[in-house]
């Protein structure tokens, strides 16, 4: 390609790859499948590889790939950020309302109600339609630069929209927002976390701030963050009237805005507004402690001005947290999978929103020493939207003396075996291997969703598989062919459920390279770690001999999880593992190497009809992993066809057009021979 084709062709695919991201991230609502955006962006990176010259900061394949900091540059707010004062109650909303009328002379105003989210704040500088610099709050005067970690954030445009589309972009514009976690990644990444021996994260906010108070934005880009935009501080070059402009002019230069926010007439409506959102809060997939009131009009806000810390034009309409009393029975202690001993708290159910809770986690040793909690407390227990209660703290005004300090047990209560505290962890562990609950918890990992996705062998089947002594470690998964007989003997178990259960064994014998990482479970190395790996190094064998000087030059791999990986593959029951799982029949996809020798290089197949061995994605990884592509209609430049039962209209057109067509069968042997 020309010089100056490509230039052109790389601006195209910026603005194309911005939009889609914009479509996606911001207004949740994808225009394409996943596999055409990944095109664009390959396109663009091999691109910008070729011509580097062309690069810019703001360029979408800019967002990861930067070495660690040692600290952060604080950085001065041009208008500082200030924070809100509370209305605990309704009564305090009408407060708010009489001092601006007072102060306005007027009867009423229109508001704006803003859901008020619980994350943490941070400004976005942008230059020229460029983001250029982004900080936390801070003090309110000066925070931190966070800039390459809020790089990593895709729902923070790198460039705004201008016209046409848009209306101009001001010269210089700072945004305010507050990044969060949403409830479910934030339980996604504590899993993960306890099961690597790290300590859970208490709440989405802490998980959310310490995500984006990294040093090394890597890791930052690992986490799954989001914002929502709600204000802006210094503004060059623009004239806004109204808060209710401000979000959505925002929103169409691209930025991300709630979509529960509401224009309101008068405070009655407000009132209303903050009962309705109090009601749904526990539906919402994020946190909320409340909604943020703002006089709408900007001059009016002027003209109110602010006290030293918080506006006199806005307030924050806090709800009750969600939190109830009750006694604490019992405490007891969990093994996970890795030897992880969490002590849980057995509660007298009791009502929480809504919701009956008997159960709360208490994290670690620490926490129930820092917490003082003993067996036989009254404590406070909070429930925040989906996540797992916890115990807030204990009233201490209602021991009676008879109330007992928690000991860690001295051994595991699965198998008995002795436990320890590891010098530099917070937990406490079974270091038994053969623990029931280690089998267990390492063999629902091994066949969960991002590993091998085994469906049917969730925690009940297994748990009862080892119990009844079908399952001993991994590897037994693939002999349960040889026990099918006794299975369908088991209560609960039909011929049907076994015949499926095998099924599903049989097709999760060809992972990529990262799920089969990912699925061994080795300390550290989460779904993201694993696709790192696989895509550095490209085959097992180089993971498995590579030093620990090797691993840590990759970018994200520190010295902790190198040790990990290392270790795994130096100790001979892995290596046994790895042995046997082969000698039953897995083979890993080495997605890197198989590429680029790959049988089906530049072929394209499509799919019509249901596989009887494999799922359409899995049917896909394993086109892909050969360097293959894969289509959702046929045309002219399809090369093969494959078709599965009850085939569609694309059978039809393939025949029409002479298009080589596959059975299920033939695909298969293909697919073999590729990885012969
Ligand atoms: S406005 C002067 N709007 O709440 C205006 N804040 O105590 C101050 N927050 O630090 C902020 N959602 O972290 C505003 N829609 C929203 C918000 C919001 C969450 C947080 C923000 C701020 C704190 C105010």
């Amino acid at each position: 390609m020309e010089k100056r084709e490509a230039y052109r062709r790389i601006q195209e695919l910026r603005r194309l790859i911005n939009y889609h991201n914009y479509r996606y991230y911001v207004l949740d609502s994808p225009e394409i499948s996943d596999e055409a955006y990944d095109a664009l962006f390959r396109e663009l990176k091999k691109l910008e590889e070729k011509y580097p010259e062309f690069v810019t900061p703001d360029s979408p394949t800019q967002r990861v790939g930067f070495k660690p900091l040692d600290k952060f540059e604080t950085v001065s707010h041009a208008v500082p950020m200030l924070s809100l004062e509370n209305a605990m109650k309704e009564s305090e909303l009408m407060e708010f309302k009489n001092r601006i009328s007072r102060l306005l002379g007027v009867d009423d105003v229109d508001y704006v109600a803003e859901p008020k989210i619980d994350g943490l704040a941070v400004e976005l500088v942008y230059e020229n339609g460029t983001f250029v610099r982004g900080a936390t709050r801070g003090d309110g005067y000066t925070g931190e630069d966070v800039t390459l970690n809020l790089k990593t954030i895709k729902s923070v445009p790198l460039s705004l929209f201008g016209p046409p589309e848009a209306p101009p972009i001001p010269s210089r514009i700072d945004v305010r927002g507050e990044v969060y976690m949403e409830i479910r990644d934030f339980e996604t990444l504590n899993k993960q976390r306890e099961a690597n021996g790290e300590p859970p994260f208490a709440n989405p906010r802490n998980a959310a701030a310490g995500s984006l108070r990294q040093l090394d934005p890597n890791v930052t880009a690992s986490r799954p963050l989001k914002i929502f935009c709600y204000g802006v501080g210094l503004v060059e070059g623009y004239n806004f009237q109204t808060q209710w402009d401000v979000l959505q002019t925002l929103k169409r230069w691209g930025l991300r805005i709630n979509d529960r926010i509401k224009l309101c007439d008068n405070i009655v409506e407000v009132v209303e507004y903050c009962r309705n959102f109090q009601e749904i809060r526990g539906t919402l997939p994020y946190e909320t402690d409340g909604v943020v009131v703002k006089v709408n009009d900007l001059e009016k806000q002027r003209i109110l001005g602010e006290k030293t810390r918080a506006p006199r034009w806005a307030i924050a309409y806090k709800f009750p947290a969600e939190e109830a009393v009750t006694r604490l029975i019992d405490i007891e202690v969990q093994v996970g999978r890795t030897g992880a001993l969490t002590p849980v708290a057995v509660l007298e159910p009791v009502n929480v929103g809504g919701v009956t809770v008997r159960r709360a986690t208490l994290h670690n040793q620490d926490e129930i020493e820092r917490k003082d909690i003993r067996i036989g407390d009254t404590v406070v227990v909070k429930r925040a939207g989906d996540v797992i209660p916890e115990v807030v703290r204990v009233v201490k005004e209602k021991r009676k003396g008879t109330e007992k300090p928690f000991r860690m047990v001295e051994r595991c209560p699965v198998c008995g075996s002795k436990v320890y505290k590891l010098p530099d962890e917070a937990i406490y562990r079974c270091l038994n291997v053969r623990c029931p609950a280690q089998i267990k918890g390492s063999i629902v990992h091994f066949a969960s969703k991002g590993a091998m996705d085994i469906e049917g062998l969730g925690e009940k089947i297994v748990s009862m598989l080892v119990d009844k002594g079908f399952l001993k470690d991994i590897s037994d998964i693939y002999r349960l062919k040889e026990k099918a007989e006794d299975l369908e003997r088991l209560e609960g178990f039909g011929r049907k459920s076994v015949s499926n259960l095998l099924h599903a064994i049989e097709s999760s014998k060809q992972p990529s390279l990262a799920r089969f990482l990912y699925a061994l479970g080795i300390r550290h190395v989460g779904e993201h770690m694993a696709h790192i790996l696989a895509e550095h190094f490209g085959s097992l064998d180089k993971i498995m001999s590579a030093s620990p000087e090797e691993l840590t030059a990759i970018p994200g791999i520190g010295d902790k999880v190198a040790h990990s990986i290392y270790h795994y593959f130096r100790n001979p029951e892995n290596l046994k593992l790895i042995r046997d799982l082969f000698e039953l029949g897995v083979r890993v996809i080495e997605e890197g190497a198989s590429e680029r020798e790959g049988v089906l290089d530049g072929k394209t197949f499509v799919f019509t009809g249901a596989l009887k061995s494999m799922t359409r994605s899995e049917a896909s990884r394993v086109v892909k992993a050969l360097g293959g592509k894969v289509a959702s209609s046929v045309s002219r430049n399809t090369d093969f066809v494959v078709v599965g039962e009850n085939p569609g209209s694309k059978f039809e057109k393939a025949q029409k057009l002479g298009i080589r067509i596959l059975t299920e069968d033939e695909f298969m042997q293909l697919v073999e021979r590729g990885r012969a």
